[in-house]
């Protein structure tokens, strides 16, 4: 039995279809996330599995039951926003305590369930400071505490992360991680980073008008897109595309590669070297092919902008209208 199911769901607002017909599995002790740029339905869509929203056709199934009608607090969810909603004239303790009194626990259960997530997230020393008076990525976990204390049979995360520095969110990631693996919990996890997806995800789905446009690990994403557009959307770096012609294909196909499939060198496609960028030790040249296609190709040597350049492809992706029909 699938931990979370969401059959046929459609969501529309008045004449705006956001979610269409929408299927999905997500596993028991899943990390599942779902990609997508800005307004691509991802909030929408986790909120119709946490209640909040109610889609307008479709089926919501946790642990095999069909929660599609039912209210947020009868579906054992946790669900941490990007904005956390600590309470702030509380202290951290009593944060984490809070969905428990609600709950009317014994004041044992209570007291065990606390310092055993404060202990998990590392916050022991917090307990009693006020929770405005500490660092976003403390608030991250005392609002995980808190997710995690009710025992939820499923986490759903909207951009946790997307609050804090570059340092604390490299920390808060493998944090995030760690504790997942250690609960055995599912997640299904909203963001449109990269990295985040990347270094957390068991699978992702890329969201793109209103579907999974694909379902899969980051590298099967990143590595064999099955469309151009996860082509340009998944990865570091967007893959790039010429015109068949350039390795003897006709022209009503293009040719998609990552920067690292290519060799500098002649004999080759030739190119003109638009700008560099430097990422740890290795060089990325931004190239243009026959003054209009825009490349991205990994340099052999150091480059200086406006000079020419030669790359072969050790191996490209075959696209028609848009779609991977074959790999070389
Ligand atoms: N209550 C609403 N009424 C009307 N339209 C809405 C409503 N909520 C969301 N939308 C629209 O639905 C689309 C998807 O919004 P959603 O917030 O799900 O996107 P998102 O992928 O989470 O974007 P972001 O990355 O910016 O958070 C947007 O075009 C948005 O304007
Ligand atoms: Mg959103």
């Amino acid at each position: 039995m699938s931990k979370l199911e969401l059959i046929g769901l459609t969501k529309t607002y008045g004449q705006k279809i956001v979610i269409e017909d929408l299927s999905l599995k997500v596993e028991n002790g899943e990390f599942f996330v779902i990609l997508g740029p800005s307004g691509e339905g991802k909030s929408t869509l986790l909120k119709i599995v946490a209640g909040i929203e109610k889609p307008t056709r479709g089926s919501v199934i946790i642990d095999g039951k069909d929660v599609t009608e039912l209210p947020p607090d009868k579906r054992n969810i946790a669900m941490v926003f990007q904005s956390f909603a600590l309470y702030p004239n509380m202290t951290v303790k009593q944060n984490i305590e809070f969905p428990l009194k609600m709950r009317h626990l014994s004041k044992q259960a209570i007291e065990a369930k606390v310092k055993e997530a404060l202990r998990l997230f590392e916050i022991e020393d917090l307990a009693s400071s006020s929770v405005t008076k500490i660092s976003g990525g403390q608030k991250q976990r005392v609002a995980l505490a808190r997710a995690t204390v009710r025992d939820p049979s499923l986490f759903l995360l909207d951009e946790p992360l997307s609050n804090l520095d570059a340092r604390t969110r490299f920390a808060a990631r493998g944090e995030l991680k760690r504790i997942q693996q250690t609960l055995e919990q599912t997640f299904v996890y909203v963001t449109h980073d990269q990295k985040e997806a990347a270094s957390l995800a068991n699978r992702v789905g890329v969201l793109h008008k209103g579907k999974f446009e694909q379902v899969g690990t980051f590298d099967e994403l990143a590595q064999t897109p099955i469309t151009k557009w996860v082509g340009e959307f998944v990865g570091e770096f967007p893959m790039s595309f010429l015109p068949g012609s350039f390795v003897g294909l006709d022209n009503n196909v293009e040719i998609g590669f990552n920067p690292y499939w290519v060799t500098e060198g002649d004999p080759g496609i030739e190119c003109l070297v638009e700008s560099v960028e430097a990422i740890g030790n290795d060089l990325y040249l931004f190239c243009s092919v026959n003054k209009g296609d825009k490349v991205i190709i990994k340099a052999r040597a150091k480059a200086q902008v406006g000079e020419k350049t030669s790359f072969r492809l050790d191996r490209y992706l075959v696209f028609k209208d848009g779609v991977l029909i074959s790999k070389i």
